[in-house]
C-alpha cells in the first residue's frame, strides 16, 4: 500500500469514528488537530510510499505505532479536565487492551461484543472472537473471518477450518484443547485481506487475549497475522517453520490452511511444522 491510499484509509477512519463516536470527535478544530498530528505521527513510520506503512518500523508492531501516535495525539487535542467517557465501542481500539474485569476470557468477549472500532464493525455478521480453551499452551492465529466464521461466529470453520482441524487431530491434540482466533475479529468484505488500520483497530483484542491465555506458543498461520505481530518478519515460504518470538511469547508461523489447500505441495512442511507444534507446546522439556 502506498502512502497516499493509507491517508485515504486514515480518513475513513476517522470519518467512522466521526460517524460512531461522536462525543470523542465533536469540533472541527479537534477533528483538524487529530487529523494532522496523526498525519504527521504516520509520516514518521512510513519512510517511502513503496513499503506497507504497518511493516515500515522494525521491532515495533502496528499497534505500538498506532498507540504511540494516536496516544500522543489524544493527550495534545483533548480538552483538560474533560473525563474520557468509557464505552468500548466507541474507544478507538488500536492503542489500548483491556484486562476484563475478572480476568476472563469470556468477559473480554462480552466487553468487544457491539465492537465498532472500525469499518468492518458496520458489515460483519457477527463477531468472531475466538473458541477453544483458555488454559492451553498454544493459540493459533489466523487472518480474519470468511463467510462461514462470519455467518457462525466461530474461527475456521469453513473448508481452511476443517483443514484446520485435521492438521491439528493429526498431531493428537483436540481442537477444543487449544485456542484459535484471528487478527480481525469481523469479516473483511469479499475476504479481502485486513486494511492495516483495521488490524490496528483489532489488536489490543488479540493482546488482551494473549495476557490472558498467555500460551507457551503462538501459531500464526500465513502471513498477515505474522507480520502484524512481527512487521520485519520475512514471507511466510522463509518464515515458517522458524521458533521466533513475540513479546514473552515464542511464536512460530506456519502456512494458512487455504493456502495448502491452493499448494498442497506445501503440505509436507506444514506437517512438518505441525509437528514441531506439538513438542513445543505440549512436551516442551
Ligand atoms: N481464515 C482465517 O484466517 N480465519 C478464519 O477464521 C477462517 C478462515
Amino acid at each position: 500500500m502506498n502512502y497516499s491510499s493509507l491517508l485515504n484509509q486514515l480518513e475513513k477512519q476517522l470519518k467512522h469514528l466521526q460517524r460512531r463516536g461522536k462525543h470523542y470527535l465533536t469540533t472541527p478544530a479537534l477533528q483538524e488537530a487529530e487529523t494532522t498530528a496523526l498525519r504527521a505521527g504516520l509520516k514518521g513510520i512510513v519512510p517511502s510510499p513503496e513499503r506497507m506503512a504497518l511493516t515500515a518500523q522494525p521491532k515495533m508492531n502496528p499497534s505500538d505505532l498506532i498507540r504511540q501516535n494516536m496516544g500522543q495525539t489524544r493527550q495534545e487535542v483533548r480538552p483538560s479536565g474533560k473525563p474520557k467517557k468509557e464505552h468500548p465501542s466507541l474507544t478507538p481500539a488500536p492503542m489500548k487492551s483491556v484486562q476484563s474485569s475478572d480476568g476472563s476470557i469470556e468477559k473480554l468477549r462480552e466487553t468487544y461484543k457491539d465492537c465498532m472500532n472500525c469499518p468492518l464493525g458496520e458489515t460483519r455478521t457477527k463477531l468472531v472472537f475466538g473458541s477453544g480453551s483458555s488454559g492451553t499452551p498454544v493459540m493459533f492465529i489466523g487472518e480474519g473471518p470468511g463467510a462461514d466464521e462470519d455467518a457462525q461466529g466461530e474461527p475456521f470453520v469453513g473448508r481452511a477450518g476443517k483443514l484446520l482441524t485435521k492438521m491439528i487431530h493429526s498431531i493428537g491434540i483436540d481442537r477444543s484443547d487449544v485456542y484459535i482466533t484471528n487478527v480481525v475479529k469481523c469479516r473483511p468484505p469479499g475476504n479481502r485481506n485486513p486494511e492495516p488500520l483495521e488490524v490496528a483497530a483489532c489488536m489490543g483484542i488479540l493482546e488482551s487475549q494473549l495476557r490472558l491465555i498467555s500460551p507457551r506458543l503462538i501459531v500464526t498461520l500465513g502471513n498477515v497475522p505474522t507480520r502484524a505481530l512481527i512487521p520485519d518478519v520475512q514471507g511466510i515460504t522463509k518464515a515458517r517453520g522458524n521458533l521466533l518470538q513475540y513479546r514473552e511469547w515464542k511464536l512460530m508461523p506456519t502456512f494458512h490452511p487455504s493456502y495448502l489447500l491452493r499448494n498442497r505441495t506445501a503440505m509436507p512442511l506444514a506437517w512438518k511444522d505441525f509437528r514441531s507444534i506439538a513438542s513445543l507446546a505440549f512436551d516442551p522439556s
